[in-house]
């Protein structure tokens, strides 16, 4: 049994597998903990259950393993970027995430901003709510086709290949983009023929370091001037500034954001563009998919905590956590 901080609440059942630990949180209100309470906390426990929005840093790892406690860090997240994982690595400090478990969820939101931002559903929506639609007319609210179009797929983990599964049965033309070659039917490698060839181009790569900006405001000018981008990935990925920008300048056509640069706020301009969808987000806010991502949370924490061994999850696994 081991002291556990749990620092927000999980959807019900989620903690279950907990029940024989004691639990650190979370706060009554489910209130975030702050930076500094997560350095205090964190020398006080063996494990943490942390969220996306909980910043792992290097205060919060060196006060947790700096008396040797602090063994797991379980993000309940398949992102990890919230975590200096190499921090975590040097003070033997075991890390894991929640793959698998959420692909096909974060792929059904990736689709659903697909279709929504073709077909101008929010802008319509919008109109129809405020009362100034006034009756059907053959010159609104004029979309562009999923079907027949060519989906630019960057990032070709087990979440593009899920979005890539439901462009096949709306009748897209599927091309991926990956660090390496894939061998599969669609690969590009090189990234800027397949954001110039794209009607929509959807993100799926990891955050972090490495993918910070890859659409910057070059690679944003490469797009075709009738393209939508979908991010469900993370929000640096984009250059929030540069996309609110061409969107302006009708560079591009739309984009469907569920992740933002400097979340939870995002670029005024973006708020007020109607031909932009978007969405707090969502991408595994399911019941079932965050019970599960819970569940898988806890299964690496107990293997760490109660077996010593590798949990299938781990991202970072020290020679000698
Ligand atoms: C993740 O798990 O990284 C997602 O962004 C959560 O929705």
């Amino acid at each position: 049994m081991g002291r556990v901080l749990v620092t927000r609440r999980l959807p019900d059942g989620g903690l279950d597998p907990l029940a024989d630990h004691e639990l650190i949180g979370p706060n009554a209100d489910d209130a975030p903990f702050s930076h500094d309470e997560l350095v205090v906390r964190a020398g006080e426990v063996d494990a943490i259950v942390a969220v996306l929005t909980d910043r792992i840093d290097a205060d919060v790892l060196a006060a947790g393993a700096g008396n040797g406690r602090l063994r797991v860090v379980a993000n309940v997240a398949v992102g990890y970027d919230n975590i200096d994982v190499r921090t975590a690595r040097e003070h033997g400090v075991v890390v894991c995430n929640t793959p698998g478990v959420l692909d096909e969820t974060t792929a059904d939101l990736a689709f659903t901003l697909i279709l929504a931002a073709s077909r101008l559903v929010h802008d319509a929506e919008a109109d129809l709510r405020a009362g100034s639609w006034n009756g059907w007319g053959i010159t609104q609210y004029l979309g562009r086709d999923v079907h027949g179009a060519t989906l630019g797929i960057v990032g070709y983990g087990r979440i593009g290949r899920a979005v890539a599964r439901r462009a096949a049965g709306f009748g897209m033309r599927v091309l991926h983009h990956a660090r390496g070659d894939t061998g599969e039917p669609g690969y590009l490698a090189d990234l800027d023929e397949l954001l110039a060839t794209a009607d929509i181009v959807s993100l799926h790569v990891p955050g972090g370091e490495p993918t910070h900006h890859l659409l910057d405001a070059r690679r944003l000018a490469l797009l075709r001037p009738t393209a939508v981008v979908i991010n469900t990935a993370r929000g640096p990925v984009i250059d929030e500034a540069a996309l609110a920008e061409a969107l302006h300048a009708g560079s591009i056509a739309g984009a469907g954001l569920d992740v933002y640069e400097h979340e939870p706020e995002v670029t005024e301009s973006l708020l007020v563009r109607e031909n932009v969808v978007l969405s707090p987000h969502l991408g595994s806010a399911t019941r079932e998919t965050r019970v599960a991502m819970g569940m898988l949370c806890v299964e690496g924490l107990r293997a760490v905590l109660l077996e010593n061994r590798r949990p299938a999850n781990a991202v970072v696994y020290p020679e000698a956590p």
